[in-house]
């Protein structure tokens, strides 16, 4: 897909061109791409006159940001050890049969990622899967089919 430069654009002027404001643009840029783009990248390095490495550091350093792309709802499936016990990989398995991608994989449709986390941090409400800012504790399989359905109708899509 190709990298709209006029949104960078847009979003560095946003930040009057400061390089105090590299994070503040690339949180921008990864909320509009959904992930960081290298093109971004060397726009925002161009732009703000700092070494495209400095650039490519913080985008490497905050789990926040994403240089390759994923979806516009990521999910995160726990498999800390909580998690793990009370079912998570057939968990992942679930959400892998109902969007027919593997973890590390994207939708056709730019909606969907799948990965794995260690511990989400909330393990009595095991197991859990975060589906863009929204935690599904206590999950079950039978209800993954249900989540995918809300999000897509969210986006008037039943694909
Ligand atoms: S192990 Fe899954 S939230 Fe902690």
């Amino acid at each position: 897909m190709q990298t709209d430069i006029s949104k960078v654009d847009e979003i560095v002027m946003r930040y009057g061109r400061r390089k105090e404001n590299l994070l503040a643009m690339l949180l921008d840029c990864q909320e509009e791409f959904y992930y960081l783009p290298k093109e971004a990248l060397e726009e925002i390095s161009k732009q703000t006159g700092t070494p495209f490495v400095k650039v490519l550091h913080a985008a490497t350093f905050f789990r926040a940001f994403s240089l390759k792309p994923v979806g516009k709802y990521p999910i995160h499936v726990c498999m800390g050890t909580a998690c793990h016990v009370k079912g998570a990989p057939r968990l992942l398995e679930a959400f892998e049969r109902e969007l027919q991608i593997k973890k590390g994989e994207t939708t056709k449709d730019n909606l969907f990622s799948i990965e794995t986390v260690n511990c989400l941090g909330c393990c009595g409400l095991a197991p859990v899967v975060t589906v863009g800012k929204d935690v599904h504790g206590k999950l079950r399989q039978a209800n993954v089919s249900r989540i995918i359905k809300k999000y897509r109708s969210r986006e008037g899509s039943d694909a």
